[in-house]
């Protein structure tokens, strides 16, 4: 069948039509077309996502979003099985805009819309690559709203085992970046400093901490290790401030730090939050001995959780490891048609109400 995917969660406007087939332990995707518009220039300037200016923003380019796709797949509207749709988690009325657009055009085509849970859609933007997941599965989820691990018996059964209790991950790689002065979103602008670094040998003599690394459970925090670099950040400046640098208001300055030093703060941040991700995921391989570790969520594009997740699955080998291909890890339309093939499939949706639900849980 062809599905339709639309996203609107947060500030990407995504729409993708994905041809689908196979069954529930064999599902087979085909992604015939796909766009994507970002609004990330235009909440730049706020330091972060304003929603109802993504509001504003989706409802104008859902329908140039559509066209693109649909010109990109080669297909046109009549050939649309059904419209897999974003409901949460997310931003409520930037939901609403991809909810009430799938709805007016599922009364056009006579299709039914299956409401979509956007955190399943970061599990399942591993399977467009042809491979299976074996279950059972263990998803460790990152991105901008969410940091999480969800044991996976099967499509059916799945089980929040940990989550942070703060901040996401995501969110703290923004605030910290936004402390150094980096523009919004600041993963890959932290992500980069911190390359920069290794390559030049740059390291930072403070450790910051690795919260709840020895917790003994599998949740998470990161407000912190937010904190401490923001403490670091005030003693560093604190001491231009001594030497008369001070800002007009007497606040902490990310221009008062050289690029060299904003480097070794971004590597340690780096360090300090992939090796917590890492070391709870290890644990969690432990307790559960999945047969895949799929990790999902904007903050899998990140090259140095990557490379330690891959190097830590070698430790157990007969566990493969899922990542998402290339755009696939921050939000797009095609792991939303993925995933609504799946709750399609499952036919668990029947009875839900059509509606954005903010905290919608996995
Ligand atoms: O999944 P996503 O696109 O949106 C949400 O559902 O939240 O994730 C966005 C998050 C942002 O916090 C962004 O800074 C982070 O993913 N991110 C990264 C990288 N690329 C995106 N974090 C660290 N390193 C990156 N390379
Ligand atoms: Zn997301």
């Amino acid at each position: 069948m062809i599905i339709l995917g639309i996203e609107t969660s947060c500030d990407e406007t995504a729409v993708s039509v994905v041809e689908a087939n196979g069954t529930i332990e064999n599902p087979i995707f085909n992604v015939l077309g796909s766009s994507l518009h970002s609004q990330i220039d235009l909440h730049k300037k706020y330091g972060g996502v304003v929603p109802n200016l993504a509001k504003r923003e989706h409802i104008r380019n859902l329908p140039i979003v559509l066209d693109e796709a649909l010109s990109r797949s080669s297909l046109d509207l009549a050939k649309i099985d059904a419209i897999a749709v974003t409901v949460g988690p997310g931003l409520e009325p930037a939901l609403w805009t991809g909810i009430s657009f799938a709805k007016e055009l599922s009364e056009k085509l006579g299709v039914e819309v299956i409401p979509t849970n956007h955190m399943e859609g970061h599990i399942a933007s591993v399977l467009t690559g042809g491979e299976k997941i074996e279950f059972p599965a263990l998803s460790l989820l990152v991105s901008g709203g969410h940091t999480e691990l969800v044991f996976i018996e099967n499509w059916k059964n799945k089980n929040k085992i940990g989550e942070t209790q703060d901040d996401a991950v995501g969110e703290a790689f923004d605030k910290v970046a936004r402390m150094l002065g980096l523009p919004y979103p600041g993963g890959p602008e932290i992500s980069k400093l911190a390359v920069e670094a290794r390559e030049k040998g740059l390291s930072l003599e403070t450790k910051f901490p690795r919260p709840m690394i020895h917790s003994g459970d599998f949740n998470f925090s990161f407000s912190g290790l937010k904190t401490a670099v923001l403490y670091y950040i005030r003693n560093i400046t604190g001491a231009n401030i001594r030497s008369g640098v001070k800002t007009e208001r007497g606040q902490v300055s990310e221009s008062n730090i050289s690029d060299d030093e904003k480097k070794r703060i971004a590597r340690e941040f780096e360090d300090a939050a992939v090796e917590t991700l890492v070391s709870k995921t290890k644990a969690a391989v432990e307790k559960y001995s999945p047969k895949t570790l799929i990790v999902g969520g904007g903050v899998v594009s990140n090259t140095e959780l990557r490379k330690n997740i891959e190097s830590m699955a070698k430790n157990y080998p007969g566990m493969k490891v899922m990542l998402p291909g290339k755009g696939l890890a921050t939000d797009n339309a095609v792991m939303i048609a993925i995933a609504g093939y799946i709750e399609y499939l499952n036919n668990s949706y029947k009875n839900s109400k059509l509606e954005a639900k903010g905290n919608l849980d996995i």
